[in-house]
Formats: C-alpha cells, structure tokens, sequence
C-alpha cells in the first residue's frame, strides 16, 4: 500500500550553550531516521526519555526544522510548501499532548475550543456549527453538556478526550499522539487508548503513537519502531517486538516489563544513557549492551532484516534468535 506518511533521514542537532571558538556546539537529537506510516496504520514509536521521540512528531508536523531529510505526506513534500500551502496541509495532521491541560486555554469553554479549531479551516460554518460540535464530543464520549463547561470542571481523562475532540475537530487523515496516556492513571489509560482503537477502525486515521511505555506502545500499535539515543534500534510488527525481540536494547525495554513471562532471558539495563552531545562511535548502544564486541565500536550498524518481519540495527544474529 501506498504510505500515507513517508520519512527519510531524518537528522535534527538542537544547537547547546554558546558558540565555540571554532564550531558551534549542537548536540545530535536524531541520525539519519527513517519511517513510514500506512493509511489506518497506527505506529508505535518508543524509546527513552530525550531519545528523540518528540523531536519526531514535531518535525514530521514540521513545527521545527530538521537539518536533512524527507517528509512526504499524500506524496506531497512537506519541507517543499510555501506557508500558505503548509498552513491548508495542517488541516490533514493534528497532534494530542501530555498535557491537554496545558494546550486548553482555561477560560473558553469546550464549545469555543472546538469552534476555534473548525474556524482556523472554515469548517461546519452557520447551522451546521451545533450539530458538528455535539457529534464531536459524543465521539469521545462525552455528553453535548460538556460544550458549556471549561477544563477545569473535567477529569484528567475527560480533558484528554476534549484534546482528542479537538484534533478530530478538523477531519484530520494523520495524528500525533506525543505521550497523550502518560499522565493519566493505569485505567484511565486503557479508556483513552480504547477510544484512540475505536477512532481509528471507525474512521481509518493513520496516528504516530508516542510514548516511553513498551506495553502501552504495543497495545495499540500495528507496527513498534525502537529509539535509542536518535537512531532506529528496531522496527518491526507490535507482537513480535514485544515478544521476539531481535535487538540487545528492544529485549532490555521488554525485560523491564514486569508484567511479562520470563519467556526468554533477561536484559537489565545498567548505567546512564550517553549524552546525545557525545555519543559512543560506532552502534550506540553498546556502551550499555550486554553483547557488545570490539566491532560494535567500528561503525553505526545499518538496519537488517531480522526475525518475522523486523528490522535491527545490531550486527549480531547469534543472540535472540
Ligand atoms: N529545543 C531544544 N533545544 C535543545 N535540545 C533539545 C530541544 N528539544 C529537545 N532537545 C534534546 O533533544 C533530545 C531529544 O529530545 P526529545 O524531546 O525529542 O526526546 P523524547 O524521546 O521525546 O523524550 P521524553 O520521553 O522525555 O519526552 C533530548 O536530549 C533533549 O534534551
Ligand atoms: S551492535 Fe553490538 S553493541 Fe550494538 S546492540 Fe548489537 S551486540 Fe550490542
Ligand atoms: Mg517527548
């Protein structure tokens, strides 16, 4: 199938402190990442914290800049559009926050929160306007007495299916879904991604979903990618990762779940992540991998075919099969 959303090589360095004698310092919060996304195809993306999830989600929204790479949306180049034309392409992709807290002005209600957003595109003007905002919020479930109501009178939960509400406002074909259960408690969690499943077998909208939680991840993911200090450590189908994984790191995410059988061995990650300013030669893992050989530190391992339907970016295929 044709993707929906197609990415390569994608690098973005954040400049840090003041600039050196001789070169600017920056530090590399992705390397030469490469993703696609399907219509309807949910993608799980999952890493550490400052592995560069965000940094992703926002450069495929292109609300930063990346230094290199590729981002074709419809077959269009995003990194091509004049403003206007990026501007009417924003209608298609919408992202959900952490925090809808904070992304909700606390004065407005959730009636002038959704005609915002349907305003910002010209959508559902005059006496369609009513019954647009009631289908909205009952789509996520809440109830049209809601649309008079302002944050702060809702649930953590509630609040999130207002931001869920408010993306969808706008009939969006892609979502970026950064962290959006993270705040919320383990039941809650499951309502919302439930809601998120839901909306997508209803509607077939493509998400990138984002979050530091494997399990979480896999639950609602067709397809896993594993981030590891700005680079792909693995990719592959949400089940395979989650119980074959076929890369050192992915196995040490798995092996931190305490839910899980201890089918296959163990992975205990120890030590600190590098920082990003200085990260080990060669794979970048392998300061804190198990397996590591003197080869490791040779050169960035490319990403191989592994396993039922993954990728992996480790040289060895001695281990985890
Ligand atoms: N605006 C910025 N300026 C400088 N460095 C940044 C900036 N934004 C992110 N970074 C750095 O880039 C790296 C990747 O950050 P990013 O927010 O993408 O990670 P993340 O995987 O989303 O982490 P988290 O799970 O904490 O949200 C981190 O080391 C972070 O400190
Ligand atoms: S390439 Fe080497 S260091 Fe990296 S994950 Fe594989 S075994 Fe570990
Ligand atoms: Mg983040």
């Amino acid at each position: 199938m044709t993707a929906l959303l197609e990415v390569s090589d994608l690098s973005k360095a954040y400049p840090v402190g003041r600039r050196g004698l001789f070169r600017r310092r920056t530090m590399q919060a992705l390397a030469g990442v490469s993703l696609s996304i399907a219509p309807g195809e949910v993608l799980g993306l999952v890493g550490e914290s400052g592995s560069g999830k965000s940094t992703i989600g926002k450069a495929v929204l292109r609300l930063i800049e990346p230094e290199t790479g590729s981002i074709r949306f419809d077959g269009r180049d995003l990194r091509a559009l004049s403003t206007e034309e990026l501007r009417a392409a924003r209608k298609d992709m919408q992202i959900i926050f952490q925090d809808p807290y904070a992304s909700l002005d606390p004065r407005k209600t959730v009636r002038a929160a959704l005609a915002e957003a349907l305003d910002t595109h010209g959508l559902h003007t005059g006496q369609r306007r009513t019954p647009r905002l009631n289908e909205l919020v009952q789509m996520v479930g809440l109830s049209p007495q809601a649309l008079d109501r302002r944050p702060h009178e809702f649930s953590g939960g509630q609040r999130q299916r207002i931001g869920i509400a408010r993306a969808l406002a706008v009939e969006p074909r892609f979502i970026v879904a950064d962290e959006a259960v993270s705040a919320l408690d383990v039941s809650i969690q499951a309502q919302i991604l439930n809601l998120l499943a839901d909306l997508r077998a209803r509607t077939g909208i493509s998400i990138l979903f984002i979050s530091h939680d494997l399990s979480v991840v896999r639950f609602i993911s067709d397809r896993v990618m594993v981030l590891y200090l700005g680079r792909v450590m693995e990719l592959g189908p949400a089940d395979r990762i989650h119980f074959a994984p076929r890369h050192p790191y992915t196995a040490a995410l798995v092996s931190a779940e305490p839910s899980l059988a201890p089918r296959q061995a163990r992975i205990r990650l120890t030590g600190e992540i590098p920082s990003p300013m200085n990260p080990p030669s060669g794979c970048v893992f392998r300061t804190r991998c198990p397996y590591a050989l003197p080869e490791c530190a040779q050169a960035v391992p490319a990403l191989r075919p592994a396993g039922e339907g993954q990728l992996t970016a480790c040289i060895r295929d001695d281990i985890l099969s």
